[in-house]
């Protein structure tokens, strides 16, 4: 069954409650983009406002750090409420191991990301590791971008090396310009967890805009 997180950073902000209410009612986990204008050309939100959700989710946290140094906040999300949790190879390269290991021994589930110009094979040393891997379908940064077709086939090839591993269990989230127009074709290749933030909260019945990604 295919898992929908949608993807706070469109959410309205001003009435954060109600788009949080949606998530519960509607979803299965809550995307947090965490962005530093270092790593990615953008800045969202931090601490209180992941403390905050938290408060309120009863669905789990699905935090997706687009930051330098993750190693150094890792703890903190963890501590402000993430049940999962993953960061950029880009950001990490030899060192991914020992974070997904940190992550792991935090008591939460890690996930390693990468943006679509990253060949798929960099990560392949860590999918013994991972308990999910997230693939970008758009560069990291910004939502409300063109989903890059691409990723179709990087979805596969990932998919595909997972389960000769032997790691049918591990699922392979997406990120990035999927609406109910492409969610059968980004499951299809071999997606888990479909993250949406504008084809959610932008749409005129974000209820309606769910169900219609999980057919
Ligand atoms: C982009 C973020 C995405 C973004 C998705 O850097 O990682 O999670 O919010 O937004 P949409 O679904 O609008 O592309
Ligand atoms: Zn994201």
């Amino acid at each position: 069954m295919i898992q929908i997180a949608p993807s706070i950073l469109s959410a309205d902000f001003l009435h954060l409650e109600k788009d949080v209410e949606l998530v519960n009612r509607e979803a299965d986990l809550f995307h947090l983009d965490i962005m530093d204008g270092s790593f990615v050309p953008n800045i969202s939100f931090g601490f209180p406002v992941v403390e905050a959700i938290a408060k309120a989710a009863r669905r789990p946290l699905d935090v997706h750090l687009m930051i330098v140094h993750p190693e150094k906040y890792v703890e903190r999300f963890a501590k402000a409420g993430a049940s999962m949790l993953s960061f950029h190879y880009e950001a990490a390269l030899e060192e991914s191991g020992a974070i997904l290991e940190q992550i792991q021994a935090l008591g939460v589930k890690a996930g390693i990301v990468i943006n679509p110009d990253c060949p798929v094979q960099k990560i392949f040393p860590y999918l013994d590791k991972a308990d999910f891997v997230l693939l970008m379908s758009v560069f990291a940064g910004f939502g409300g971008q063109k989903f890059i077709p691409e990723s179709l086939e990087r979805i596969a090839a990932v998919r595909a090396e997972l389960d000769r591993r032997g790691r049918k269990e591990v699922p392979i989230e997406v990120d990035g310009g999927i609406g109910p127009e492409n969610a059968a074709a980004v499951k299809k290749a071999g997606a888990g967890i479909l993250v949406a933030g504008s084809a959610v909260f932008k749409a005129p019945d974000p209820a309606q805009a769910i169900a219609a990604m999980r057919r």
